[in-house]
């Protein structure tokens, strides 16, 4: 925790002219200054910046606060990442409540792990760019799959070499310690103790945090031979938690939170070879399926999740179970699915850039229509497969915590399932009963009594 009175040295230094004009153009009128505001799509400037009251303000679109609203809100900065902005801004020493001992101890290997993996990363983007075996195999590798220059920069993409464990041998000269690049994945021992790049003849994709530190790598063979495993992943540690991280967030943010949406796609060439054909709200999960933290970063920036499925039904199949948590956190959500045998890379690498953003567009269902017809066209005409497909959907709308949106799906669902309404609902209502008494039971479990009167 910052304590209190950093805190307020910080809102005092802070200038709200100069926090906001780091990000916006500002130009000074009488005591005010003005400019196009960033919250909303104008041509003539109607947003004030009153230095007198610190405070900004849009008579547009009625957007409207101090320097740290502004970071929280342009930025997506939590309220604390925005105090320690201003703190560096303005060179301001924020000094921490006392940390226990293990929080202390925490909070330095996590830093060291960060210190490893930034030098980690320029190491291999060194070797990518600036070595012969580099610049051979795993820069003409990237340019074969249609990487250009600026998106292998972009991601930071990297390579470590095959032979000799290079990077052991550079990590430990510049001064790691070896017990430390063993936490963060890097190195792995044989049996007598002896390090070997973990690694070795693979390239590099950085997976960054929120605000850019690096937390971990994925790293993708070169080889053909199906028996290696195709992606190796950094282990979890203290920096880089899985179940809390999305491929490409911290290059898609911004215009996740613009565009009020966000794709989702599998792996790490999807998300970079959508963003090099111009659609940069794109992040992955990774090969994995999302998580509840997952998709609470995910609604940090925006209220819909447009799925992008590769083009294989069995894959489809077993995802659903996975989309009813996007459900029950309140996102939309769509899908967009693929030609058999495609995936979005591949997709984006044949088709020109406005031929991909028509698929996305056009293509886009509402998932829950999408999942109704899916289990529709597998149950065929047997009654019982029928009903049984039936109840999963409504299971899912029952999932939607809006009410409104709850019953426009159910009408939606009557006209595609050829069911009654009323009797979707009442179907619906007995889940929903059931999901509110399991609530209910499972509070009782834990012996709280509700309260009462507020
Ligand atoms: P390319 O073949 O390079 O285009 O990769 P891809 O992203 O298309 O791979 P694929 O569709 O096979 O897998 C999707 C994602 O699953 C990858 O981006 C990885 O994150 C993950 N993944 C795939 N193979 C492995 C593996 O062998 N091990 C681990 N840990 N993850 C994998
Ligand atoms: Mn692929």
């Amino acid at each position: 925790m910052i304590l209190p009175h950093a805190i307020q040295e910080v809102k005092d230094a802070a200038r709200v002219e100069d926090v906001v004009g780091e990000f916006v153009a500002l130009k000074r009128k009488g005591p005010r200054f003005l400019g196009l505001c960033p919250f909303h799509n104008e041509k003539t400037p109607s947003f004030n910046v009153s230095p007198q009251l610190g405070i900004y303000k849009c008579f547009g679109c009625g957007e409207a606060g101090d320097s740290i609203t502004f970071l929280t809100k342009h930025e997506h900065l939590s309220y604390v990442e925005a105090i320690k902005w201003l703190g560096k801004r303005y060179n301001i020493d924020l000094p921490e409540e006392e940390q226990s001992a293990e929080q202390e101890l925490e909070q330095s290997e996590r830093e060291s792990l960060a210190v490893v993996q930034t030098w980690a990363q320029q190491w291999s983007t060194d070797q990518l760019w600036n070595t012969e075996e580099g610049r051979n195999i795993a820069l003409s590798y990237f340019r074969e799959r249609g990487f250009t220059e600026a998106t292998i920069k972009e991601f930071q993409l990297g390579y470590v070499p095959e032979r000799g464990n290079q990077f052991a041998a550079a990590a430990l000269a510049h001064g790691f310690k070896a017990e430390l690049l063993d936490k963060a994945g890097w190195i792995k021992r044989r049996d007598d103790g002896t390090p070997w790049d973990f690694f070795a003849g693979r390239v590099t994709f950085p997976i960054h945090g929120l605000s850019g530190q690096v937390i971990g790598f994925g790293a993708r063979t070169l080889k053909s031979d199906k028996k290696l495993p195709k992606y190796f992943n950094s282990p979890e540690s203290l920096l880089y938690v899985k179940s809390r991280s999305l491929y490409g967030i911290f290059q898609a943010k911004k215009v996740i939170a613009s565009t009020e949406l966000c794709y989702l796609v599998e792996g790490y060439t999807d998300v970079i070879s959508l963003h090099q054909a111009g659609i940069t709200n794109v992040v992955a999960s990774s090969g994995t399926s999302l998580t509840e933290d997952q998709v609470r970063l995910i609604k940090r920036y925006a209220p819909t999740v447009c799925i992008l499925y590769d083009g294989d039904a069995a894959g489809m199949k077993a995802s659903l179970r996975g989309i009813d948590l996007v459900l029950r956190e309140g996102l939309n959500v769509k899908v967009v699915t693929f030609p058999e045998g495609e995936d979005p890379d591949s997709f984006a690498k044949s088709h020109s850039s406005s031929e991909l953003t028509a698929h996305l567009t056009e293509k886009a269902q509402d998932f829950i229509v999408f999942k109704a017809g899916l289990l529709m066209a597998d149950s065929g005409d047997d009654p019982v497969k029928k009903a049984g497909a039936i109840h999963e959907i409504v299971e899912s709308v029952a999932l939607v915590p809006d009410m409104v949106l709850r019953s426009l799906y159910i009408k939606q669902c009557s006209r595609l399932l050829e069911v009654n309404e009323q009797a979707l609902l009442s179907e619906m209502n007995k889940v929903l009963r059931k999901q509110y008494r399991k609530k209910q039971g499972g509070r009782a479990d834990h012996g709280k009594i509700p309260e009462r009167g507020r």
